[in-house]
């Protein structure tokens, strides 16, 4: 059990500067903080210390087998964790960092091997919210950072989450407000000549194609019979306390349909639907015109529903493009049922 110190960073950039002195000196020192990105929070450690990391593994629950992410500044820290860098990798780095992208690469052996879960490769990414990447610069190590939750839990968009889900099991939070993107990073194997997406997030498969040209996905996210490629997939996750149905057509007919037997249904839709429904609890995700609002609101909307409150979650469905292919990849994850209506 942790004393779990928690700081609340403000406008005031020295007062921050020297907070984030203190976090950086106790990851270096083998503990565990957590701290805003531009996706969700993530929970920290030194990633070349064995025993560091698997304090993460305990705080989390998180299976063992489910490598995590390595968090640096810049693109020089990178190489020193990595084999080789192809060219394709490169042009995606100077491209798309620091932003939400993680490269799959092949590991050159700097981390503790329960970051990489003992594979030859290691996902790194180097995050651009300004918290984050003070922390790395002021840390000046690679930072293993999984999301901030309880394993299969939603991610953490907010200090509040983190703290719900980890106070007392970790040493430090940075409160650095609202994440942002809300879905965690995109995960981009950059081992294969045609990179393949892994998990898609907040970088779109259109942006990447844009900048490379052809990119591939994994056959798994679409087909769930297929074994994913990023062993993090495979588990259930994003899980809300009660179940969660994903509607596609009327949700007004499937609440009618349901009321006589569920008592209390809570209905997670964007604006324009919201307005048209009738049900207990009804959260807007924001305008369907933007999937950006929709993807930052997600979790903490997901967070809301409480045992107890709720006997059912209904949600919309959203168009599989841009970001709404991070969003309906979580929804299908978080959902027991989906549910098609004509
Ligand atoms: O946005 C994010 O990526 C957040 C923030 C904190 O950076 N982090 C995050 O980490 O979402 P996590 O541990 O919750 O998800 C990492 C995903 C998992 O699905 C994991 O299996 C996959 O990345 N992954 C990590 N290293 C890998 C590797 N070497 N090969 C394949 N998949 C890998
Ligand atoms: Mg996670």
């Amino acid at each position: 059990m942790f004393q779990t110190k928690r700081w609340n960073l403000m406008n005031d950039t020295t007062y921050n500067q020297r907070v984030i002195n203190d976090a950086a000196e106790l990851l270096k020192s083998g503990s565990t903080v957590a701290f805003p990105t531009e996706t969700v929070y993530g929970l920290g450690a030194d990633a070349r210390n064995e025993v560091a990391v698997a304090r993460i593994f305990e705080a989390k629950g998180r299976p063992t087998d489910n490598p995590l992410i390595a968090h640096v500044a810049t693109k020089d820290q990178l190489k020193k964790l990595v084999r080789v860098l192809s060219p394709v990798a490169e042009k995606l780095i100077d491209h798309f960092s620091p932003g939400p992208l993680t490269y799959v690469l092949p590991s050159n052996g700097m981390c503790a091997t329960n970051v990489t879960a003992g594979l030859s490769t290691i996902g790194i990414r180097l995050p651009g919210h300004p918290v984050a990447q003070e922390l790395l610069k002021q840390c000046d190590i690679p930072i293993a950072a999984p999301s901030a939750n309880i394993s299969g839990k939603p991610s953490p968009t907010t200090a509040e989450h983190v703290w719900a889900d980890l106070q007392g099991k970790i040493a430090g939070l940075l409160d650095g407000g609202p994440t942002g993107v809300g879905v965690e990073s995109t995960v981009i194997d950059c081992t294969q000549e045609i990179p393949i997406i892994l998990r898609p997030g907040g970088v779109t498969r259109e942006q990447l194609e844009e900048v490379i040209g052809s990119v591939m996905v994994d056959p798994a996210l679409a087909n769930a019979e297929d074994k994913p490629r990023a062993p993090g997939m495979k588990y259930k996750h994003y899980a809300p306390e009660v179940p969660l149905w994903l509607v596609e057509g009327s949700l007004q007919d499937v609440i009618d349909a349901q009321g006589e037997k569920i008592k209390r249904i809570g209905v997670m839709a964007s604006t324009e639907t919201a307005s048209e429904l009738q049900a207990d609890t009804i959260i807007s995700l924001g305008s369907k015109k933007s999937l950006n609002d929709i993807a930052a609101n997600l979790y903490d909307a997901l967070r809301t529903f409480k045992e107890g409150d709720i006997d059912l979650i209904l949600c919309e469905t959203f168009p599989e493009l841009g970001i709404g292919q991070a969003i309906m990849n979580r929804l299908k994850k978080a959902a027991s049922e989906y549910i098609m209506e004509k």
